[in-house]
């Protein structure tokens, strides 16, 4: 029973704004246009702008397919001036003499161009690199150009990461091997006096402070990284002892990605402040406070500390970092050291949009069957009844007498009393009444608690040519929320709610947790799509961690990338096409080979063949198919049903090559 002045009502492209809460998540960063098209505009109202769905049908008429993953290179170094930019001004305002320097850690993307951009983009601000692991420090020594970039060394080390590491000084880097395990210490002593240097060494602080998130294990006291208070004594004194205290320049900590609430990093921030003064009256050459990574990104606009949203500003985070790290300082006399931060999510999610079409939707029919009123089936009949009676005051009643009926049939069918017909009518006839019901909710302030879930079980399954194990990770494993909508006909009214369905054979290939203002929308708005036309969907906010968290299941690869930069003249300049993997590229990380599986296919069509189960003409056709496939893109095509093997497209002349090149059966 929705309120009729609000359907006669137009909807207009201000209503979808706000449905999506644009604002909320994407700042001035996106509007619609008059003709109901998201239009991406990362410099505001006032810069470059592009229609989304209209750069994807031209990248779809250059041939590269979906679902595709646009990169925007210019959010990337908004994202970084904005970080500097945030710091520079709480150090002005605070007085504070030290630097800031932003070090990206690479682990949250090590795409090529993402680290070359962010490099380059960051050399104003001394932007460095942060290494997790030795695959991710080759990169970080091969791409460090930054004039005064540090090189942060984290995670796990054996003797070749350390000698890597530092040997890299002597290139000219100031990489700082951050003391992750106190026994990695010994090593840092005798690789440094086997070269006859003196390393830049750090230690990561296990704060008793924790994290507030999804990620809050990461802090803590049963954290997997870092040193007790005890080993930061045992580092001074074994420092001490070998005349290198004055290399350890650097305190780091980290208590999680995605803190989103404030308190949490000013509790943090207490702890790590003191840590650092007392290990400066230690004798200690402190110069560099590490505050980690875990500046969070407000995925749903909330601005609360939900787990998908932060409840503080960029700028808050900053003002509060500085000021407690000169506050430590002021306090102890010490000199302010460079403050250092690790913020990864808070510098790539917003610069990539994950984009897909829908392929198919599956309905709940809720529509009366016909002949239902003449059934002679008597709880069919008292279901019609529940169904013409049902109103507000009885709603609840006839949900009960409705859940009740619909086992009836179901046990009356197990019987052998209703045939497959009836049983069918019945079903629909329930979830007529609950569609009913639903309406009749939909204009309640208190939801009885057993109706709740009735949007979610109404709502149509979008299918959607995506997968989320390899492009959304982070929603199927940690239920991470990311900001989903239409790209286009923002100017019609959303009549459907939605789940959306992924590609992939498992029952958790799905989003079905949307962003809410108030709290988590189990179901999308979303348009009917027409018979023949694409209906665009996009994913925003995936820039971090999500595509190299993906994977391969169901053998859905890397999606296409498609690097984009903001033009005044035209919008947009596509600058780089990074094709996606192939199906022939992904059966390889499986150890299939091409050749191998050719090879097999023509064996077992010859044989086929000359059993004749098979005809010459079919036979070539299925091996046009198996190669084409195995050449393709590994999502779906939006390709015509071909003419068939009596279309005249698979010649004879084919069929003889396939047989032909068949090797005899092993
Ligand atoms: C040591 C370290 N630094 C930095 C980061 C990046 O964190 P974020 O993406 O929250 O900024 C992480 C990720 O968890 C990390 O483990």
């Amino acid at each position: 029973m929705s309120t009729p002045q609000k359907e006669l009502r137009a909807w207009t492209t201000r209503d979808s704004t706000e449905l999506y809460q644009l604002a909320a998540w994407g700042g001035e960063g996106y509007s619609i246009n008059e003709r109901g098209e998201l239009v991406v505009q990362p410099m505001g109202k006032d810069g470059p702008k592009f229609s989304l769905p209209e750069l994807v049908e031209d990248l779809r008429n250059r041939g590269i397919e979906l679902p595709m993953l646009l990169r925007v290179s210019d959010v990337l170094q908004l994202r970084v001036a904005a970080l500097a930019g945030a710091f520079r001004r709480s150090v002005e305002e605070c007085g504070y003499k030290g630097r800031y320097r932003p070090v990206f850690p690479v682990k949250v993307n090590q795409q090529r161009d993402v680290v070359e951009e962010l490099v380059d983009f960051g050399k104003d601000y001394s932007l460095g690199l942060e290494a997790g692991s030795k695959p991710e420090l080759l990169i970080v020594l091969a791409h460090m150009t930054n004039a005064d970039g540090l090189v942060i060394c984290n995670g796990y080390k054996d003797v070749s990461f350390i000698e890597t590491a530092m040997l890299a000084q002597k290139m000219g880097l100031y990489t700082i091997v951050v003391v992750d395990r106190y026994e990695e210490l010994e090593t840092i002593l005798t690789v440094s006096k086997r070269f006859d240097l003196r390393p830049h060494i750090g230690v990561r602080a296990k704060l008793a402070s924790r994290g507030a998130g999804k990620w809050q294990e990461s802090g803590g006291e049963k954290s997997k990284f870092g040193l007790t208070a005890g080993e930061l004594v045992r580092v001074v004194e074994r420092l001490r002892e070998a005349d290198m205290l004055d290399c350890l320049e650097l305190l780091h900590f980290h208590i999680g990605s995605q803190i989103t609430a404030i308190r949490a990093i000013k509790d943090a921030l207490k702890e790590a402040t003191r840590i650092y003064a007392e290990l400066h009256d230690l004798g200690a050459g402190l110069r560099f406070i590490d505050v980690g990574g875990g500046l969070a990104v407000d995925y749903d606009g909330s601005s609360t500390n939900f787990h998908s949203s932060a409840n503080y500003s960029l700028q808050e985070y900053a003002n509060d970092v500085v000021f407690a790290v000169q506050q430590a300082c002021d306090e102890k006399g010490i000199a302010h050291p460079d403050i250092v931060s690790e913020s990864g999510r808070a510098l790539t999610a917003h610069h990539a949009i994950l984009v897909f079409d829908v392929l198919d939707v599956s309905t709940q029919t809720v529509e009366i069957p016909e002949g239902a009123d003449k059934h002679e089936d008597g709880t069919i009949a008292n279901m019609v009844q529940i169904l013409r009676e049902l109103s507000l005051k009885n709603f609840q009643e006839s949900y009960h007498d409705a859940l009740h009926l619909k086992e009836e049939a179901i046990s009356l069918f197990n019987l052998g009393y209703l045939d497959l017909k009836g049983r069918a009518m019945a079903e629909t006839l329930f979830w007529a009444i609950c569609d009913k019901i639903r309406l009749i909710v939909n204009t309640l302030e208190y939801v009885p608690e057993e109706l709740t879930g009735l949007e979610r079980a109404l709502a149509d399954t979008y299918y959607c040519n995506f997968s989320v194990f390899q492009s959304a990770p982070d929603h199927w494993a940690v239920k991470q929320l990311f900001p989903t909508m239409p790209i286009h006909r923002l100017n019609e009214r959303p009549t459907r709610r939605a789940i959306l369905a992924d590609l992939t054979c498992d029952s958790d290939g799905k989003v079905d947790k949307f962003i809410d203002l108030r709290d988590v929308k189990n179901v999308l708005e979303v348009h009917p799509i027409t018979p023949g036309k694409p209906y665009y969907m996009a994913m925003f906010l995936v820039g971090a961690y999500q595509e190299i968290l993906g994977d391969l299941h169901n053998l859905f690869g890397d999606t296409n990338a498609i690097h984009i930069s903001m033009d005044e003249q035209y919008g947009y300049r596509i600058e780089r096409v990074i094709e996606g993997d192939s199906v022939t590229e992904v059966l390889s990380y499986v150890q299939y080979d091409k050749q191998d599986l050719i090879r097999r296919m023509r064996t077992h069509l010859e044989a086929a063949v000359r059993a004749g189960r098979i005809n010459m003409k079919e036979s070539a056709l299925l091996m046009r198919r198996y190669e084409e496939a195995l050449a393709a893109y590994t999502y779906l095509a939006d390709d015509d049903l071909d003419e068939g093997v009596d279309g005249g497209d698979a010649p004879a002349a084919a069929a003889a090559k396939v047989a032909s090149q068949a090797e005899p059966s092993a």
